[in-house]
């Protein structure tokens, strides 16, 4: 299909004048987020095509511009050259093609590579009765142009459902390239789009290429029949160390919503052999994470702060949906192997640049039920690190009691008897009233550590080293601001408490 750059640009420039027109209004509401990335305006979803190109970092999501809820899918676009400082672009890919075309549906998540300095995306074009791979290429990292021969992979292979082929990531291996997509098992009607049927096994699918548009199908990384999920989103397959990670975004899977695999690829039939399963984040709102690796040789990893309506705890109804924007970006994380194959996620330390007005206290010794109320920065806008000598305590649980006031409250508990990490938000104002728990497993050691990130709406909280974290989204009042650490059931010793106010970067 040839591409129709006049087209294309038509479209782009109009989602620029809606975002003029509406950026200020949006810009004004308390629960806009100061330090983790938003579209200025609109829904989004998965942040791909991350790549440090020319220096600088390149971040594209999911975008929705024209209100706050999820709608047919633009490439949004945004640079910056510490992972903190973010500068939104022009919209870099639109639905150009129509509804029968190869992108009318909207151009779905993916990848970017550096192909000889020509930046080259990939994602899926979804076309009315299925889901095709397609490319597109800069050379000034602005301006995008789909490839004319797209797509260049349509053809999932035999019994795969074509409304479930997305995702594409793309590598250079040995001097190959190599993509994986999620797949499903089913069948489908090209003529008829509504008349498809999956039976819900999902499937890690690897292609090869020599060139980057034309592709052979080379195995399955994996294959379930539903235990790995019944479609597996978003994969990326990186190397740590000698070991391979697989990682994806399972549906239907309740208990993990991000899984990791650690293992071998084996790229001649495509097997993944995996020993190690593990989960990237535990939280609610913690999706579609992809990996790239920087110049400084970090890989790094940020996901989606969101979740679906098809997740159970999700109504459909988002709290800024009438505000006409959602969702948000994590953190950058540098992700590392443990000896025992598990990951570990540690912010990255650009972080540091947005702290001001530090505070600490030591030797904290506090008895049982004894409130501690402690400042950081705003309250609100905060990074929070406690070191708790587990060894001279006797406590049950230790808790964080974030955004209080009087009845309105957010509870990040370390359970020591149970061994688990809790978030409630039942009592934080969020429409999703909900609390998670995930392993705790400092919960059997002399000494625990808990690193906390709030903004706005966003918490991101570490704990065991950066080997359990979760992230979640709360909708609190803006005068809900009390911080209060105590025990429960026996006392607590906390060996240091550090805060720091985090600034605002947003534009
Ligand atoms: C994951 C996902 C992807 C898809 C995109 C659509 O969150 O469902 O599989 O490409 O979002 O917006």
């Amino acid at each position: 299909m040839v591409f129709d750059k006049k087209k294309h640009q038509a479209i782009i420039d109009q989602v620029e004048d809606y975002i003029a027109e509406h950026k200020d209004t949006v810009k004004q509401h308390h629960w806009r987020e100061h330090y983790h990335y938003q579209a200025p305006v609109g829904w989004i979803n998965d942040p791909h095509g991350l790549i440090q190109y020319q220096g600088k970092y390149h971040l594209f999501y999911q975008h929705h511009p024209f209100s706050g809820k999820w709608g047919t899918m633009h490439w949004g676009h945004a640079v910056s050259e510490d992972l903190i400082h973010w500068e939104t672009l022009p919209e870099a890919l639109a639905p150009s093609e129509e509804y029968d075309g190869w992108d009318g549906g909207g151009i779905f998540t993916g990848s970017a590579v550096n192909n000889d300095g020509v930046m080259t995306l990939f994602y899926t074009g979804c076309a009315q009765a299925r889901q095709v791979q397609c490319m597109a290429t800069s050379t000034d990292g602005i301006n995008f142009e789909k490839y004319d021969g797209n797509p260049i992979l349509s053809d999932p292979p035999e019994g795969i459902n074509l409304h479930d082929f997305r995702d594409p990531k793309v590598w250079k291996h040995e001097g190959s390239w190599y993509m994986v997509t999620g797949v499903t098992d089913g069948v489908s009607d090209l003529i008829n789009a509504s008349n498809y049927e999956t039976n819900g096994f999902g499937k890690v699918c690897l292609h090869k290429s020599d060139n980057l548009t034309d592709w052979e199908f080379v195995g399955y990384c994996v294959e379930s029949m539903g235990e790995l999920g019944t479609m597996l989103e978003c994969p990326n397959i990186f190397k740590l160390g000698d070991k391979h990670v697989l990682m994806y975004s399972p549906m239907g899977m309740q208990q993990r919503q991000v899984v990791y695999l650690v293992g071998d690829l084996d790229y001649r039939t495509g097997k993944f052999h995996w020993s190690t399963m593990g989960s990237l984040d535990w939280g609610f709102d913690y999706y579609a994470p992809q990996v790239f690796d920087d110049e400084n040789g970090r890989t790094l990893i940020q996901a989606w702060i969101g979740s679906w309506p098809f997740m159970p705890w999700c109504d459909g109804t988002y709290d800024t949906s009438e505000l006409g924007w959602y969702g948000s970006i994590t953190l950058a994380r540098e992700v590392s192997l443990c000896h025992d194959g598990k990951l570990k996620f540690t912010p990255v330390q650009e972080v540091e640049k947005l702290r001001h007005s530090p505070k600490r206290h030591t030797e904290l010794e506090l008895n049982d039920g004894e409130k501690f109320a402690f400042e950081a920065g705003d309250n609100v806008h905060c990074e929070i690190i406690a070191d708790i000598d587990l060894a001279a305590s006797d406590c049950d649980s230790v808790v964080f009691e974030i955004r209080s006031k009087g009845e309105q409250k957010t509870l990040i508990e370390l359970d020591l008897k149970k061994g688990e990490l809790a978030f409630d938000r039942t009592q934080s104002g969020s429409r999703s009233a909900l609390r998670r728990t995930c392993p705790l497993e400092c919960a059997s050691k002399d000494r625990a550590n808990i690193r906390i990130f709030m903004d706005s709406i966003s918490v991101e909280v570490f704990t065991d080293g950066g080997r359990t974290v979760m992230t979640n989204n709360i909708f609190s009042d803006e005068d809900s601001a009390g911080l209060y650490v105590y025990a429960k059931n026996g006392n607590v010793r906390i060996e240091t408490l550090k805060t720091f106010g985090m600034k605002s970067v947003a534009e």
